[in-house]
């Protein structure tokens, strides 16, 4: 799963304050927790010094009757029930093996230890130190025992209890806390990082913008640009914005000039073609005049003259397709009037009937199922599509000439012209030898034309600018041509859009 830079950004910032809240919540607490035990164990020590005043105090005096050991004492030890003792200290007088040990209960009384309790309480070294030791059913004390007069041992202790739940509330309190404020954290996270992100999220969707702008071809003009708010350079997110400024600048610079050199070139061509049909009808005129001339003229000169006129033909073709082809580039208005495809492609089926006799010519027609004939295109229904009248005739004069001429005799070729929806569709197909496969994917680039096509004999006018042109006229009326080609069938297909 990928993560937003937001959604990264926020659970960073939750993330780092938990952890901190938790160092905080738990160096608090322990800090508590030594603050108390440090306390108490001073009232401990405090105790036991009271506890060997109290005995030492008392020299002289026989040392009081202890119980034996193991064994219940009725009594405590002196330093009990004494002004100071803390409800829940143990205390404790040891003596040749003998002890004293009893504690304060709850209501102030001084009360007996068992022998568990009295046994682990003299378990206690007497270093002086202060120990825990879990004394049964009294729970976890703080104990200490020093070495008294006559090598008697006093032990005084009190209870963990109360320090611990102290500590325990303390820890739930700060826990809550800190909860609290992860959550509280986490929304105002969200939504600051969001704020902060917005201008990110501006200048990304003016890229967006540009990016979805056509710019592989004619002018392009790039108004879209990063607002000036989102692109001060003091800020990250603002170097962006004027990074993205900057680029989109320069390319609208470079797609300038590459257009205006594209213009260049087209113009250049459009002049060439233009300047070259002059100079090229004076040729056919001439040569014409020249073989019509009454002297009798040898062979070879005579020969060299159809050369010099076919090639002349073939040359005005080529220099009027290209003239074509400029000004289709050039995106020059082809005029939009009413035209029938129905009527166009009689008259070509009838042209291609005229000029390849030895192919096998067929015509379907909307409301007209059978195999139709020219004479029968009366009954059928219009199709008609907003363009120019010659350059789609051109159209199919070019698909037509192409089934003629790259195919065999005897070649059964099929023009339809029908609606679907609210497209005309001329599909012209033939069961020839279909289209070279390395011609298929390049088949409407300019002079793309078969090895046959360009060796075929002198008088052939194959320039391979035909499905070009056808392919830049449909372009022009702002619809699609489709080729299917395999051996036996080739089809191509043309979609206009249909007039209402
Ligand atoms: N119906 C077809 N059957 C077989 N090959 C075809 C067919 N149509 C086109 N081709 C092949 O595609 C090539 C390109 O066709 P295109 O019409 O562009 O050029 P051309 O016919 O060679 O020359 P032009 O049409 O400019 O006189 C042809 O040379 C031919 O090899
Ligand atoms: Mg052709």
């Amino acid at each position: 799963m990928t993560w937003t830079l937001r959604r990264r950004l926020v659970v960073t910032v939750v993330g780092l304050l938990t952890v901190v809240a938790a160092v905080i919540g738990v160096v608090s607490a322990l800090s508590l927790h030594a603050n108390l035990q440090s306390q108490l164990d001073q009232r401990v020590r405090d105790a036991n010094g009271r506890a060997s005043r109290a005995f030492d105090g008392s020299a002289g005096a026989p040392l009081p009757a202890p119980s034996p050991l193991p064994g219940d004492g009725a009594s405590g030890p002196p330093a009990l029930g004494r002004p100071g003792s803390e409800v829940g200290t143990v205390s404790a007088l040891v003596h040749d093996g003998l002890a004293l040990a009893g504690y304060v209960d709850s209501q102030g009384d001084q009360e007996a230890l068992t022998a568990q309790q009295k046994a682990a309480l003299l378990a206690v070294p007497a270093d002086g130190t202060v120990h825990t030791v879990q004394l049964p059913g009294l729970g976890e004390y703080r104990v200490s025992a020093v070495v008294a007069r006559d090598g008697a041992t006093l032990v005084s202790g009190l209870p963990t209890a109360a320090d611990r739940s102290t500590v325990e509330a303390f820890a739930l309190r700060e826990l809550l806390v800190a909860l609290a404020g992860v959550v509280i954290a986490a929304l105002a996270a969200s939504w600051l990082v969001g704020r902060e992100l917005r201008p990110l999220v501006r200048v990304a969707a003016t890229a967006t913008r540009v990016a979805q702008q056509p710019l592989s071809k004619g002018e392009v003009v790039i108004a879209d640009r990063v607002e000036d708010r989102d692109t001060d350079p003091r800020t990250e997110v603002g170097q962006v914005g004027a990074a993205v400024n900057l680029m989109l600048g320069h390319v609208e610079h470079a797609l300038a000039e590459r257009h205006e050199s594209e213009q260049q070139v087209r113009q250049f061509v459009a002049d060439a073609s233009h300047e070259l049909r002059t100079p090229l009808a004076s040729i056919r005129g001439y040569a014409e005049l020249v073989r019509r001339s009454p002297d009798e003229l040898p062979p070879e000169a005579r020969h060299a003259l159809d050369r010099v006129e076919s090639e002349t033909v073939r040359m005005t073709t080529l220099v009027s397709d290209m003239l074509l082809l400029a000004r289709l580039d050039a995106g020059r208005p082809l005029t939009a009037a009413p035209v029938d495809l129905v009527g166009l492609a009689v008259d070509a089926v009838a042209d291609a009937h005229a000029a390849g006799p030895d192919h096998v010519w067929h015509l379907e027609l909307p409301g007209n199922q059978a195999t139709g004939t020219p004479e029968g295109a009366e009954e059928v229904d219009a199709v008609e599509v907003l363009g120019d009248d010659d350059r789609l005739r051109q159209v199919l004069a070019n698909l037509l000439s192409n089934a003629r001429l790259h195919t065999p005799a005897g070649t059964v070729v099929t023009v339809s012209v029908r609606r679907e929806a609210d497209q005309a569709v001329l599909v012209v197909h033939d069961d020839g030898p279909g289209i070279p496969e390395p011609l298929r994917s390049r088949l409407f680039q300019r002079f793309t034309r078969g090895d046959a096509s360009r060796n075929r004999s002198a008088g052939s006018t194959s320039t391979g600018l035909g499905m070009a042109i056808v392919h830049a006229v449909v372009g022009a009326h702002h619809g699609t041509i489709d080729v299917a080609s395999e051996p036996g069938s080739t089809t191509l297909t043309v979609r206009l859009p249909a007039a209402d």
